[in-house]
């Protein structure tokens, strides 16, 4: 099978980046408005872009009416946002928040999580993920003409783990239990984790 990218419709390479790429670790991106009100949503196209300095990037893509998504429009405003990481209990919580509210609706009200101050940014951390990364804005990069997708790139400032997930200098795999995102509707636990030595001296 091969598949022509360059020319599919939008939904349809879309369809296959979503189903290729499994699986996708979950930002859930805590922001404040010009409102002052807390927005929070999920971005599955998410990963570390540096590592000195540790920087983070997202994408959030345009609404199907081509306007910018209050996550974009928030970080545009503040330049500062959290980026959350959802465990499996969080997981009912993490979907139902992608539903599109308006902007004055603080998706933290709607599926009842507790925002709590950040130390060094002005959008809250969710009190419920096991951990909760700090970031400010370095640049926005835009893709696309129509809908258009805006990678958001970030500085980590600052990261709280819950006491218990921080063993020997880093967050411990067994206990984490994160969840990330598939192909359509399905997403995967990461209980199943396993340990490859590398072939020379590690870290
Ligand atoms: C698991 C999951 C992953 C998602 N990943 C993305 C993504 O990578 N990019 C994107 O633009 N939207 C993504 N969405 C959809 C957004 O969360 C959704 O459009 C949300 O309403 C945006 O909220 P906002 O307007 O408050 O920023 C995802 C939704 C879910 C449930």
């Amino acid at each position: 099978m091969k598949l022509d990218i360059a020319n599919m419709k939008y939904q349809d390479s879309r369809k296959f980046l979503i189903s290729a790429i499994t699986p996708r670790p979950i930002a859930w991106v805590s922001t404040i408005g010009e409102n002052g009100v807390f927005n929070l949503a999920p971005f599955s196209f998410f990963c570390p872009v540096s590592s000195n300095p540790p920087m983070l990037g997202f994408n959030a893509n345009s609404n199907r009416d081509g306007t910018k998504k209050d996550t974009l429009r928030n970080i545009e405003f503040a330049k500062e946002y959290v980026i959350n990481v959802v465990n499996e209990e969080l997981g009912q919580q993490m979907n139902q928040s992608s539903q599109e509210y308006p902007p004055d609706v603080s998706e933290f009200k709607e599926v009842g999580l507790t925002p709590i101050k950040a130390d060094r940014v002005k959008a809250p951390l969710v009190a419920e993920a096991p951990v909760s990364m700090e970031c400010r804005l370095t640049q926005i990069l835009e893709f696309g003409k129509e809908r258009k997708s805006y990678f958001i790139i970030g500085e980590l400032l600052m990261a709280h783990v819950k006491d218990e997930l921080w063993v020997n200098g880093q967050v411990d795999q067994t206990k984490l239990r994160s969840i990330a995102r598939m192909g359509g509707e399905w997403f995967c636990r990461t209980r199943d984790v396993f340990e490859l030595k590398r072939p020379y001296p590690y870290p």
